[in-house]
């Protein structure tokens, strides 16, 4: 008999989490404003709201906490960080920071000026929040078949060089960067293929364009190119990432997902002259630049979480357990982006829930029933997270309304995989009973669906 696959790490500690009625939760979910980031989270059962700063750090991180140097300037915390950095990612400089939206903002502050345009492929929301801020514009040059979720295409995180080419020659004198997402959360945790980074650096060179890596995931994308991309097969992780990393001048990075840590981020530079620049920034928004809002424990145990979240074993292990509740959805013939990508299951709540119309807001609708179904939190990837158009205003529907369920780290077993795979059949058997979607009632001016408030309609 064939041994079945099994985690690479065994349990040392537990978390409980409780278990709600259908009244509990419909009673909390309407007190929340029907946003599940309104909820308690010891008012969910399984928190799929997000991957980030969610995952269970190691034996290994909780003792490298112990060695945290406190020291405001110099600390050997930070040295251990750099070390780390210099090793896996290339980077001679770097810049620590809270976490990763905050090494956006200060190095946007060196490289996005007004008036300003920042090809890309689909910016994560705090990314183009950054850039739209700044009065700038986030231009997506992902490749169509990305919003196909049917085209099961291996790297649907992919730049398409026309529309990046196009974008550069319109636009040459107000583009500085390039910006690339490895994994691209926003298409679906779908990973961008070696040969794409490597065109990129070809057309950003041809261009004296700088290209920066939005790097949150990018040991999952190392994962991906081993197993998708000729030439691969037999290259270590790390091997991967070093190569991936030399197409970029610069990387930001949310160590709150692949560094496996509950924050912490960076700013990872080639050029002494960048870094010097975004040093001032950093002072003024994050902490002096050895510890750039850390502390020297969070830094220790970051440098370590660098080393763990690129061993094989970790991520094949990782990545499985995504696929095992995407597969198993897809047998069940509930519509996902396919194939699966590495941080999250998306579902496609255009074709989930096609009858309702998406000015009602189809994900968030299908976010909501789930939550009531069986206590599961994920998030709306759709036209509420897409915000309004900054300069008309009107509610932008972007290509795909999605459901995502992300996984946090060596946290929940396929045992929890399981209650959110029938859940989500008991909702398809009877999603022509949801008759209505919801509308907004209060919003914020940007990222609004934070803090938005909806009502049912109907
Ligand atoms: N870039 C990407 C691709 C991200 O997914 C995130 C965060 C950030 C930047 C910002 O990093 O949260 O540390 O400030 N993504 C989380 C998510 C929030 O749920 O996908 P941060």
């Amino acid at each position: 008999m064939e041994l079945p696959f099994a985690e690479s790490y065994r349990i040392k500690m537990v978390e409980n989490i409780r278990r709600s009625t259908r009244d509990e939760r419909e009673k909390w979910i309407r007190e929340a404003n029907y946003n599940l980031f309104g909820l308690k989270s010891e008012q969910v059962f399984i928190d799929l709201l997000t991957d980030s700063g969610t995952g269970a750090m190691s034996d290994h991180q909780w003792s490298a906490l112990m060695l945290g140097d406190e020291s405001y300037a110099g600390a050997s915390s930070y040295f251990h960080m750099k070390e780390a950095i210099k090793e896996i990612t290339g980077f001679d400089y770097f810049l620590p920071t809270h976490q990763g939206r905050a090494a956006e903002n200060v190095l946007f502050s060196v490289l996005v000026q007004p008036g300003n345009i920042v090809p890309g492929n689909a910016h994560f929301d705090t990314t183009k929040g950054h850039i739209e801020f700044r009065k700038a514009f986030a231009v997506d040059c992902t490749i169509d078949k990305a919003w196909d979720t049917t085209n099961p295409y291996p790297f649907k995180g992919n730049v398409d060089p026309v529309k990046l080419e196009e974008t550069l020659k319109k636009n040459n004198d107000k583009i500085n960067f390039i910006i690339i997402t490895v994994t691209c959360n926003s298409t679906g945790g779908q990973p961008v293929s070696m040969e794409n980074l490597r065109m990129v650096r070809e057309i950003a060179d041809r261009y004296h364009k700088l290209v920066v890596f939005d790097s949150a995931r990018f040991a999952e994308n190392a994962y991906f190119i081993k197993k998708r991309e000729k030439g691969y097969e037999n290259k270590s992780i790390r091997e991967i990432a070093r190569e991936m990393f030399s197409y970029a001048d610069v990387m930001t990075m949310s160590s709150k997902k692949d560094a496996i840590v509950n924050m912490g981020g960076f700013i990872g530079m080639r050029d002494k002259e960048l870094f010097t620049k975004a040093s001032t920034y950093n002072i003024m928004f994050e902490g002096y630049i050895t510890y750039g809002g850390m502390s020297g424990r969070d830094m220790e145990a970051l440098a370590v979480g660098l080393y763990e979240g690129t061993e094989y074993e970790y991520l094949e292990t990782r990545i499985r357990q995504v696929e095992y509740l995407g597969n198993s959805l897809i047998k069940l013939g509930i519509p996902v982006q396919q194939p699966i990508g590495g941080h999250a299951v998306f579902v496609d709540a255009k074709k989930f829930l096609a009858h309702i119309p998406e000015e009602e807001f189809q994900a968030q609708t299908l976010a909501i029933e789930l939550y009531k179904e069986a206590g599961i939190r994920g998030v709306e990837i759709g036209a509420l997270l897409a915000d309004r158009d900054p300069i008309t205003r009107k509610n932008r529907f972007p290509e795909l309304e999605l459901l995502r369920l992300a996984i946090p780290r060596r946290v929940y077993t396929n045992n929890h995989m399981d209650v959110v795979i029938a859940a989500l059949k008991n909702l398809y058997d009877r999603r022509k009973e949801i008759k209505h979607g919801y509308k907004i009632v209060k919003e914020a001016p940007i990222m609004r669906h934070f803090t938005i408030q909806m009502a049912p309609l109907g």
